[in-house]
């Protein structure tokens, strides 16, 4: 054995943050000085060189590690494997933008050492001596909103539950790992309702800092998973959210199947079965792409290749119940038996089912 044990993780999740990747290094080597750490930076290969330019610090620094994602994308999954990936029994998750204000790391590590029953301390920007910095009243606005929001779920009185900066007892999280919905960018949220025991947690104030290299993530996709977050947990466990995910995309496509057939049936005054045959491929290439960037995000498809092989596999997956359907609709249309919109439906919801399980297998290899 060499030197003493390692006492405190820091996971530092990054997507494009080449330059502030050794100035975070210096903060935490001046904050954490006389402690036992490493730091994890999780990169999702970003186009940057983030990975690279970690890894060159790595090199000469064996506190700091680089965990390269492949074909993967996600903060609240970038910091859960991090998490998992330390032997440290404490770890702190902090942003790679330098927003987060490390000076308090210490102050948080003692806290935990000091008292056992504290299960987590979180950086707080709504508490005395907290701040945002100088936000925007939008920014203000949505975030007091997206707050709101989460006491539906959060049964503790938490007044920064949104935030990204905390440290944790690391086997709570490797306890928990499977249970977290790991979608977009709430992580301490998703920890603090995963628990099944209420976790014991302290707030520490801070002052979130302006950016000063590299941009925002949290775009209007990150704020619509929050919104997919919240449902994960109230309702996740009857019907799964990417299930609901696809059948809304599945709903939009039924449009562009109507909008289609109508157009070549009445406007073109093609065959009814020429019309929704062209009506279901269409659909179909609808539905593919909007599975590709919105249900399965996360793990997209890239590139006209694997796009190509996705569209394909995707057709194919979903060619039984399109059959089924263009079959069905031939079939009434031509007998013109009555409560056909009942049947029609029956049609959809067995299809929707069936693709969502066999394309959630195949096409995004889930
Ligand atoms: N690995 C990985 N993958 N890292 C990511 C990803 C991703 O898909 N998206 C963002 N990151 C990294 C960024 O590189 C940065 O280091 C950190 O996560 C935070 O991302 P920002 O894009 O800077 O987020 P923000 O500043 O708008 O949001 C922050 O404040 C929110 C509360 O207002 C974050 O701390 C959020 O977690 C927090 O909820
Ligand atoms: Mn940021």
């Amino acid at each position: 054995m060499s030197g003493p044990p390692l006492d405190l993780a820091v996971v530092i999740p990054t997507f494009n943050e080449v330059r502030n990747v050794p100035v975070i290094i210096a903060r935490l080597d001046q904050a954490l000085a006389g402690r036992h750490w490493e730091a994890i930076f999780v990169d999702d290969d970003s186009p940057d060189g983030t990975a690279d330019t970690a890894r060159e610090i790595a090199r000469v620094d064996p506190r700091v590690r680089v965990i390269q994602r492949i074909g993967r994308r996600g903060l609240s999954s970038a910091c859960i494997e991090g998490m998992c990936a330390t032997a440290a029994p404490i770890v702190a998750v902090i942003d790679g933008d330098l927003q987060h204000d490390e000076t308090i790391l210490p102050k948080m590590l003692d806290a935990l050492h000091q008292d056992e029953a504290l299960d987590v301390v979180i950086g707080s920007r709504f508490v005395d001596g907290g701040g945002t910095g100088d936000w925007d009243h939008d920014r203000v606005a949505k975030s007091a909103f997206a707050t709101r929001l989460s006491r539906r779920i959060l049964k503790a009185d938490l007044n920064d539950p949104m935030s990204g900066f905390f440290m944790i007892r690391t086997a709570i999280v490797r306890g928990m790992a499977s249970h977290l919905a790991a979608i977009g960018f709430k992580i301490l949220l998703d920890i603090m309702t995963a628990s099944p025991k209420p976790l014991h947690f302290l707030e520490m104030p801070y002052t979130f800092r302006v950016r000063t290299e590299g941009e925002s993530k949290l775009d209007h996709v990150v704020a619509m998973e929050y919104l997919i977050a919240i449902y994960d947990r109230m309702f996740g466990n009857y019907v799964p959210v990417r299930f609901v995910m696809f059948s809304v995309i599945g709903a939009f496509g039924a449009g562009i199947h109507f909008t289609v057939l109508a157009a070549l049936f009445k406007g073109l005054g093609l065959g009814f079965t020429v019309s929704t045959i062209a009506a279901t491929v269409g659909a179909m290439t609808f539905n593919f792409f909007l599975n590709n960037a919105l249900t399965y995000r996360d793990t997209r498809l890239k590139g006209a290749r694997q796009l190509f092989d996705g569209w394909v596999s995707f057709c194919i997956v979903c060619s039984p119940s399109a059959l089924a359907n263009i079959g069905v609709a031939a079939f009434l249309y031509n007998t013109r038996a009555d409560p056909w919109e009942v049947s029609a439906l029956a049609g959809v919801v067995l299809g929707a089912v069936w693709n969502y399980a066999l394309s959630s297998r195949f096409t995004w290899g889930r």
